[in-house]
């Protein structure tokens, strides 16, 4: 087995990028996210503007809260591994920060999308319950493309793009909405044209990786969604 990989040190221009990427999502977000992520992005002490955060620390908070843990990748992993570190409440994340000139674009998602974006739901009971029976699922149908594939669509609906609902209003929530400027912008926009989420809808459709949202899902219900899966899983097997 390899060795853990370590988090490096960052110098004064990392550190301040990442405060500005901090302190202007989070006004974007005031109005915007959805209090179930607002709440546990306020109340983590290891995920703050000062600094960029220490990797170990937010495993620490995380155990303490639903036994989730943060494991250092080097970048994108192929999807067997990142189900099978789901399956064990392992979230994986990198620990490059960006060039203050790619504020708001990046080909490839560095640590304020792995940490600013992902990391706060996982305090959530029923998102990190979800998120683990996910992983697992995923190890069980291992091999078999389609169901990944389905797979792979609902990640993206759902845990990187979709909505909830709290009190009646849709409210945004997924790590690629919650971790860019931009993207929140123009999905609020969309919030009036949002589909209302169900397991199949997400699954059958398709997305591009390369082009801004042009569908958003509306999830009323998180406990749902992984009764449905459940369902599906259970149908397949
Ligand atoms: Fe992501």
């Amino acid at each position: 087995m390899n060795a853990p990989l370590i988090q490096p040190l960052y110098d004064e221009v990392q550190h301040g990028t990442w405060s500005t990427l901090y302190r202007r999502q989070r006004e974007n977000l005031e109005d915007k996210g959805a209090r179930l992520y607002l709440e546990a992005l306020d109340r983590m002490e290891s995920l703050t503007e000062a600094t960029i955060p220490l990797v170990d620390q937010m495993s620490s908070e995380l155990r303490a809260a639903t036994g989730w843990e943060l494991v250092i990748v080097p970048g994108l992993i192929p999807v067997d591994d990142f189900f099978a570190l789901l399956a064990q409440r392992q979230f994986c994340t990198s620990t490059w920060v960006r060039r203050p000139d790619q504020l708001d674009y990046l080909e490839e998602p560095d640590m304020f999308h792995d940490t600013f974006g992902h990391v706060p739901p996982l305090l959530d009971p029923e998102f990190a319950l979800f998120m683990q029976r996910f992983g697992q699922i995923g190890v069980d149908l291992r091999g078999n493309e389609k169901a990944v594939l389905a797979l792979q669509r609902l990640y993206w609906f759902f845990v990187e793009f979709g909505f909830v609902e709290e009190k009646g209003m849709p409210r945004a929530f997924g790590a690629g909405i919650m971790s860019s400027f931009g993207e929140t912008l123009h999905a609020w926009d969309l919030r009036a044209d949002l589909r209302r989420f169900t397991l199949e809808g997400a699954m059958s459709t398709p997305f591009t990786t390369t082009e801004i949202q042009s569908t958003y899902f509306l999830i009323k219900d998180i406990p749902e969604v992984v009764r449905d899966l459940e369902a599906w899983h259970a149908e397949l097997s």
